[in-house]
């Protein structure tokens, strides 16, 4: 793992994110009520893209495809949307909950770094 600079000190407003490129992962670098957080950029559940995923009033990340969140700083499990039973064993155990990977980030010498 390592720091990289990911944008420009101040590039994000409040509600505003940003995907970047940390060697070869893609991470969400958003600012929520002025705090930035660095989560991956796809669900554990089915890797898929969590950039339009919006944030509840207290912190967490609600995947866009099957509403399953996660709280922002930790990257943990708040609320898991099973795939429906129906659909039979080997598609229940990928719907086992997992944590949204999450990153460390600083601000410094006029940027973002996100360590990854
Ligand atoms: S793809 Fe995110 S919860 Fe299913």
């Amino acid at each position: 793992m390592s720091w990289t600079k990911v944008l420009a000190e101040g590039a994000l407003s409040p509600g505003e994110r940003q995907v970047v490129n940390v060697g070869d992962r893609k991470i969400l670098v958003l600012n929520h009520e002025g705090k930035l957080y660095a989560v991956d950029n796809v669900c554990p559940h089915l890797k898929l893209k969590m950039k339009k995923g919006k944030i509840t009033p207290d912190g967490s990340i609600v995947c866009p495809w099957h509403r399953s969140q996660f709280e922002l700083c930790s990257g943990e499990v708040k609320q898991w949307t099973p795939w429906p039973p129906g659909v039979g064993k080997v598609m229940g155990m990928v719907s086992q909950p997992k944590p949204l990977p999450v990153f460390p980030i600083r601000v410094e010498e006029g940027s973002i770094w996100v360590e990854a």
